[in-house]
């Protein structure tokens, strides 16, 4: 089978980039990430990118008057790389719909919440907040509604008593670099696909919640 073609879009460190870089180096996924794209021109996952020797490119929204025009321009850049899957790893922008229904069932997202909990931002501090006992990340499919498409797989990490915002994110980002690799690993094998509002591996429809990690 041909390496799944991947473009990652990364607005900061990148280290969910990392983990896929390495997971490719490695052999695990079957894929060759054709370019990173950042919206910043200083976020560090490109320097990860470069260090791998992976083209990226940089489009900065500051340079663009509407989101639509910004979405225009970054689809037309996506495509010339022509993936086979979109990853979106810490991409800090609302993606319009034109721009989602292009890759409909081909790209991903990773969301550091159990879905449908916590959507949109600061999560974990919401986590600590309400008291939950568990926290987690999800990677789910992405459609127009913002962390709401078909969730394929979840990670739970405990809330403990002493968490701050930076130390339960920080355990939610060691799981973030499993389970990630693995669903691109899923999908490079064509193991995983989306139907019409759920995310359907080896051929049986997943729950609502995704799978489960481990
Ligand atoms: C992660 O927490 C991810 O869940 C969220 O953005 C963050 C990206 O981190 N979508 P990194 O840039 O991959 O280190």
């Amino acid at each position: 089978m041909a390496p799944t073609r991947l473009v990652v879009l990364i607005s900061g460190s990148g280290s969910n980039l990392q983990a896929i870089i390495d997971s490719c180096k490695n052999g695990e996924i079957n894929a060759h990430i054709a370019a990173v794209i950042s919206n910043k021109a200083d976020a560090y996952g490109l320097e990860r990118a470069k260090k791998a020797g992976i083209p990226t490119a940089v489009l900065s929204h500051k340079d663009f008057a509407t989101r639509e025009a910004y979405d225009e321009q970054l689809l037309h850049v996506i495509d010339s790389f022509e993936p086979n899957l979109v990853v979106l790893a810490g991409f800090m922008r609302i993606l319009t719909g034109n721009l989602v229904q292009k890759y409909v069932g081909k790209m991903l997202n990773i969301h550091p919440s159990l879905l449908p909990k916590y959507q949109g931002l600061n999560t974990h501090q919401r986590a600590i907040d309400a008291n939950d006992a568990f926290h987690g990340v999800s990677v789910h499919f992405v459609t127009e509604e913002l962390d709401g498409g078909p969730v394929i797989l979840q990670a739970k990490v405990a809330v403990l008593e002493n968490d701050t915002a930076e130390t339960l994110a920080a355990r939610v980002h060691e799981q973030e670099h499993i389970i990630y690799p693995l669903v691109v690993k899923w999908f490079s094998e064509q193991r995983l696909s989306m139907e019409a509002d759920y995310a359907v591996l080896d051929k049986k429809q997943l729950p609502a919640h995704g799978a489960h990690y481990p």
